[in-house]
């Protein structure tokens, strides 16, 4: 059995465990997008293997694609995991500078990104092509975390709830067999990097309406889990940790470094906190 396969067993059987206690089984996860060096990325992750991580959180990092062969050598008997920030739509072939689903599998990954906002807007994908990524993903038994989120524009002339139906109907298409195995990060652009995040108000309102977008005709609890990411930080983790239908966290800058990296998970460990 694969490391990535035993782990979805060890986490299922976690996330049942942590329920029947009533605690929550938090993400947190550091996408370091196109940043760190060979030698920052093994310091980072050295560190990180040394810190005290409570169970109900799983860490997760996603590296550049040279750094993936670090953190498979790194994190091999830990239990901090790790993934890529991107997977070629196809299987494989004549793709001059993609990567594909069987190559991440290889290389350990248990997860990847689909549709980050930067490769949406920067890089054309649409929803679509955004889906048959994570589709090609859960073939090949790695996790997809699928990003939705809008502009500034729409959320202030409220086309953002129509926006993000368009991007979680893509995404729940691919999901629908398996839920459970699909996260959904939801990352509002005009908060990514900016120091700008939503009210809280606003977090609980746009997660729960993602929630409802996905749990429609579905079992309770048949549901994708949902990150919230864009200008996370130690000092609002706490707070965006408690807000109903937010089950972990995609960071940017702020896990870039490992002291304030480590200072978020601290913030999430605290007891009595989840
Ligand atoms: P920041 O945490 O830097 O805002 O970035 C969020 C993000 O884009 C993570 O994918």
């Amino acid at each position: 059995m694969e490391r990535r396969e035993i782990e979805q067993l060890v986490r299922a059987h976690m996330g049942q465990k942590l329920e029947a206690e009533g605690k929550r089984a938090y993400i947190v996860a550091a996408n370091w997008k196109m940043n760190m060096s060979a030698k920052e990325t093994r310091a980072f992750l050295r560190e990180l293997c040394d810190t005290k991580v409570p169970e109900y959180l799983d860490i997760i990092i996603f590296p550049p694609f040279p750094y993936l062969p670090d953190a498979q050598k790194m994190l091999r008997y830990e239990t901090v995991t790790y993934g890529a920030q991107d997977v070629a739509e196809q299987d494989k072939g004549a793709y001059t500078g993609e990567v594909s689903a069987a190559m991440l599998a290889d290389c350990g990954c248990s997860y990847v990104l689909a549709g980050h906002s930067e490769r949406r807007a920067y890089y054309g994908e649409t929803s679509d092509i955004v889906a048959r990524k994570a589709s090609k993903a859960l073939e090949y038994g790695v996790v997809p975390v699928i990003c939705i989120g809008e502009t500034l524009e729409e959320r202030r002339s409220g086309a953002y709830k129509e926006v993000l139906k368009g991007q979680i109907e893509a995404a729940a298409k691919v999901c629908k067999e398996k839920p459970a195995q699909c996260i959904i990060a939801y990352e509002p652009v005009w908060a990514i990097g900016t120091g700008v995040i939503p009210t809280i108000k606003e977090i609980e309102e746009t997660h729960r309406y993602i929630h409802d977008v996905l749990a429609a005709g579905r079992d309770a609890g048949d549901c994708s889990r949902i990150l919230y990411g864009g200008s996370v930080n130690a000092n609002n983790v706490k707070e965006i940790a408690s807000v109903p239908h937010v089950d972990g966290f995609l960071i940017g800058g702020a896990g870039l470094k490992v002291e304030s990296f480590k200072n978020i998970i601290k913030q999430l460990s605290l007891d009595g906190c989840l």
